[in-house]
């Protein structure tokens, strides 16, 4: 029998989880109307693009620009499918973005990461941003920006405790950035009415295995791959050890917690 129905198969596919549950969020906190055009730094599977394509309607447009060209691709052909007519992906570092300056009455950018640019424990930048140099070009007067990042990934920080304890020498592989830093990025680059919101999250994967597959995307070894180095057994202790925490189905929920801030470009 055949469950699907027509809605489902025209819902787009994205990365799921906890992507789309905050890229819902960062298109609800922004207060933009129909037929507005809209650049989405970063767009990996969609899960702020699509969001935005319903919000800005058939008279906007949503442009995302992404540098992997795999994630290009399948969000594009994702595009296709569920015949979303106001959207694309381009093939593109947002820092060399080839749009007309002021182009833009909105620009988003979900979880791209601003540690190599700014230090958020010094508050101070470390290098030139080119990226909010680019967005600044793009963005017109008293448009609007959105961005959110990673306060907390329960999942993450689980695997970093579990194989620091297995003595596996490991990267944390997430960077905690802060309100304060975003407001003086912000601020900075000549935004206003800067304002920031924290978010939680609950999200339950189907399977241990699952979870696995996704925690595997990450390179946890300091030295070595993971392949070499997170051992088939390694993986039976850490299933072991989860245990006590699956749901009856034998899902496995962790929490997430976000920052979203959303400012307005000065006139
Ligand atoms: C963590 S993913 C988030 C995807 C999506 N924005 C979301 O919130 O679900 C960040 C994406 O940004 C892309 N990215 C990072 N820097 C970029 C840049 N300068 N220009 C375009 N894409 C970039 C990465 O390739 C990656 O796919």
């Amino acid at each position: 029998m055949n469950n699907s129905s027509s809605e489902d198969e025209l819902k787009p596919k994205t990365w799921g989880g906890f992507w789309d549950i905050f890229g819902e969020v960062l298109v609800d906190l922004l207060d933009i109307p129909e037929g507005q055009r809209v650049l989405d730094i970063g767009t990996g599977g969609g899960s702020v693009l699509y969001p935005l394509s319903k919000k800005i309607g058939a008279p906007g447009r949503v442009i995302g620009v992404e540098t992997c060209d795999h994630c290009v691709r399948k969000t594009n052909a994702e595009i296709k499918r569920c015949k979303i007519g106001n959207s694309v992906v381009h093939s593109m570092d947002a820092r060399e973005a080839d749009f007309e300056d002021h182009s833009f009455d909105c620009v988003t950018a979900g979880f791209i990461g601003w540690d190599d640019y700014f230090d958020f424990q010094t508050l101070e930048y470390k290098k030139p941003d080119e990226l909010m140099g680019a967005i600044c070009r793009l963005l017109k007067p008293k448009g609007t920006f959105g961005m959110s990042t990673w306060l907390l990934q329960e999942d993450l920080d689980w695997m970093y405790g579990f194989l620091s304890a297995q003595s596996i020498e490991c990267k944390r592989n997430y960077h905690v950035e802060n309100e304060k830093g975003w407001k003086k990025i912000l601020s900075i680059a000549g935004f206003q009415n800067i304002h920031g919101y924290t978010r939680q999250a609950s999200f339950t994967y189907d399977t241990l295995y699952f979870w696995w597959k996704e925690m595997m995307d990450y390179n946890w070894p300091v030295t070595g791959i993971n392949s070499d180095v997170i051992t088939e057994s390694i993986k039976a202790a850490a299933f072991e050890s989860l245990q006590g925490r699956l749901t009856e189905t034998g899902g496995i929920p962790f929490r997430r917690d976000a920052l979203f801030v959303i400012a307005i470009r000065q006139a």
